[in-house]
């Protein structure tokens, strides 16, 4: 079906939307968003108001602009995480629990907490996430990313290509995850499985029953290695995390899988599309793939700024009061997207946005968000990106694009690719 098949029929304005404000934008098929994401945002930032509205996916307010996803990013009580409020999720938890007791085969409906939370919820539940995911904690996953690194890459090395998000960028978080929880390696197949399944769920506007499915799905994978870790601790972060405290009190088996869907959901598909749009990047750009191969000391550089070129997520948060925002009148109850990659190009704010400027100073990008949920991932991303740059530039002879097949994009809430071919020479035999 191509992208304009897809698109979903436009809604009728709200009387409040001013019209010098509305924007035909579908953040999942616009076809032209569909060829080349950044490039179209790029576009965008030329021609379309900083704050907008977009008759697509039900109608809602997009941030485009540095200082509207920035301001917004940072106004958590005009502009809500609880897309669906806390004390709706907090009723169907407890209905799901009332069916399991009695028999009825539902249990625990797992959440992804603390990102849909606001604060003060928010902050209790952030706080143990925070400590085990501390710089330090991350450090010590160094080797054993390395060593996947190494096995992934040099099972496609001989092909002289390969589907870079099938044979590396997909496989690595997915193994790294297992890793770091202290789960089986025989458990990967299963949980690409559910990667996929998460990543399909995303390709359209929400659908809130296959979504809730697919948590449920997740944590009862997680669960028997949640439990045998409970009695058993090791060395890992669900150990540690069974250590922490919420109010005082040990923490639940229920709030472990909240926590274990939130971090699947969180730290898989968007480690994979930064590994995809950094060596996208590098097979066109082979210039500086050559600088970073002569002195891999510029690789943390080149790390940053590939980030904020090719930001690539997009954020969903609720309008919680009648608020003027920018010159946009929004009503209690709007939904909005924060279009982070329009923050990290915008030429307000980055002078010639679109050079990737390793050397670039003094402003930091918005690639991981601002603000309280600022993405608490963060390490642990840029160590498997560093170790990939580093290990993929040291063991592949130069790489570029297959001009034959072009990369393929996908777009929702995770802007990536779907297939990205790469071309080297074999190395001799
Ligand atoms: C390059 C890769 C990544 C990018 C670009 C990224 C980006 C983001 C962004 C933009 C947010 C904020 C969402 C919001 O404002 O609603 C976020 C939140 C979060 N990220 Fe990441 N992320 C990445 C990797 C990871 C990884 C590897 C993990 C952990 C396994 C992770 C865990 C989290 C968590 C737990 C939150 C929720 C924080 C909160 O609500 O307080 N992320 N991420």
């Amino acid at each position: 079906m191509s992208a304009a098949t897809q698109l979903k029929p436009p809604v009728k304005k709200p009387a409040h939307v001013a019209d010098s404000l509305v924007y035909d934008f579908d953040m999942y098929f616009d076809p032209e968003y569909l060829a080349e994401p950044q490039a179209k945002i790029i576009k965008m930032l030329e021609s379309v108001p900083p704050v907008f509205w977009t008759p697509r996916n039900g109608g809602h307010w997009v941030f485009l602009s540095h200082q509207a996803n920035f301001d917004a990013a940072r106004d958590v009580v005009s502009f809500s995480n609880e897309v669906v409020p806390y004390s709706k999720i907090k009723v169907a938890q407890t209905v799901f629990k009332i069916l399991g007791k009695i028999g009825l085969g539902k249990g625990h409906l797992p959440m992804p907490f603390p990102i849909m939370l606001d604060p003060p919820m928010h902050t209790k539940y952030r706080k143990p996430l925070q400590r085990a995911f501390g710089p330090a904690n991350i450090r010590t996953l160094e080797p054993g990313i390395r060593e996947l690194c190494g096995e992934l890459i040099d099972s496609v090395l001989a092909q002289g290509g390969c589907e870079f998000m099938e044979s590396i960028a997909e496989p690595l978080p997915v193994k790294v995850f297992l890793q770091m929880l202290g789960m089986s390696p025989d458990n990967f197949l299963e949980y690409r499985a559910l990667l996929k399944e998460h990543m399909n769920n995303g390709k359209t506007e929400a659908n809130p029953r296959k979504r809730m499915e697919t948590l449920r799905k997740i944590s009862a994978a997680m669960r028997p290695t949640m439990l045998k870790l409970k009695e058993n601790p090791g060395d890992d972060m669900i150990s540690e995390l069974w250590q922490s405290e919420i109010d005082g009190r040990p923490i639940t088996l229920e709030e472990m899988e909240n926590y274990g869907v939130l971090l699947f959901i969180a730290g898989l598909d968007t480690v994979m599309q930064s590994l995809g749009f950094a060596v996208r990047h590098l097979a066109a750009d082979t210039a500086l793939q050559q600088r970073l191969r002569d002195d891999p000391s510029l690789i943390n550089d080149a790390v940053e700024e590939i980030l904020r070129r090719y930001t690539f997520t997009v954020p969903v948060r609720r309008v919680t009061k009648d608020v003027e925002f920018m010159g946009a009148r929004m009503k209690a109850n709007d939904h909005a997207v924060l279009l982070l990659p329009g923050a990290d190009l915008d030429p307000k704010y980055f002078d010639k946005p679109t050079d990737v400027n390793i050397e670039r100073e003094g402003k930091p990008h918005i690639a991981f968000n601002a603000g309280p949920h600022r993405c608490l991932g963060s390490h642990l991303a840029r160590l498997e990106l560093r170790i990939l740059y580093e290990e993929f530039l040291k063991r592949v002879p130069p790489f570029r694009l297959d001009p034959d097949k072009p990369p393929v994009f996908e777009c929702g809430h995770v802007v990536g690719f779907e297939r990205l071919n790469l071309l080297w020479d074999k190395p001799a035999a």
